[in-house]
């Protein structure tokens, strides 16, 4: 039988990673946070040195990168280990962010990282977030949502979450950035986001965390 699982695509900001970890909690299921896996590559591309324009060096370092998700004991926090190191917040920056959306243009990364997505559809379900969870990944998926927002929204929240972390930034520059990785996101040849076949669109402006993730289970519980 095949396992039941909720796809969440959609851009930066959109608020997919929040929204993803309430649901899987509500539904106690898995959690799959794909776009670990690219700020992963890109961040050992970037400590490697390597030039990110050089496809056949970034496909052979996602290739050797191990990457392996060790959940607590409770669910609650899983740590991502990048060759066994825990990288803790790191991954979670703009830079490696920036990375990130440059290398996962490059086709024999998306290719690398394929399978270990696949290998976490596991009982009693998975929601998975990213950009092609529903279109590529798992297009079988039984439901799919994808999530926006307006672009002033997304970056207010950047914004705020960054300031909350105390990280000096501009609000400008952060809409600017957002929407040049929405474009190349949208716009590459592989895999470009974008709402899968029977995905249910929901537009999270000026929705509360708790109206959307009352949308998002509707999806799942009809
Ligand atoms: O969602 P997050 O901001 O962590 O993703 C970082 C980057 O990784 C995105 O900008 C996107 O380019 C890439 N990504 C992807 N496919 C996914 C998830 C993320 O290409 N499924």
């Amino acid at each position: 039988a095949t396992i039941p699982m909720l796809t969440i695509d959609g851009p930066s900001g959109s608020g997919k990673g929040t929204i993803s970890l309430h649901v899987a909690r509500e539904l106690g299921w898995r959690l799959l946070d794909s776009g670990v896996l690219y700020r992963a590559v890109g961040w050992v591309v970037n400590q490697e040195g390597i030039d990110p324009a050089d496809h056949a060096a970034v496909t052979a370092c996602a290739q050797r990168t191990r990457i392996e998700f060790v959940a607590a004991d409770d669910g609650s926090e899983v740590r991502v280990l990048v060759n066994d190191e825990d990288l803790g917040s790191q991954l979670r920056t703009e830079v490696a962010g920036k990375y990130a959306s440059a290398i996962a243009a490059i086709p024999g990364v998306r290719e690398a990282l394929l399978q270990l997505q696949l290998s976490l559809r596991q009982a009693p379900g998975l929601v998975a977030d990213g950009r092609d969870m529903g279109t590529v990944v798992f297009p079988d998926a039984p439901f799919k949502v994808f999530l926006t927002a307006s672009v002033a929204e997304r970056a207010a929240r950047r914004y705020k979450q960054l300031r909350e972390k105390g990280v000096e930034v501009k609000l400008e520059a952060l809409q600017q950035d957002l929407e040049a990785r929405d474009a190349r996101d949208t716009s590459r040849a592989v895999a470009p986001l974008k709402p899968a076949e029977g995905a249910v669109v929901v537009d999270t402006t000026g929705l509360s965390i708790d109206k959307v993730v009352a949308k998002v289970l509707a999806v799942v519980r009809g």
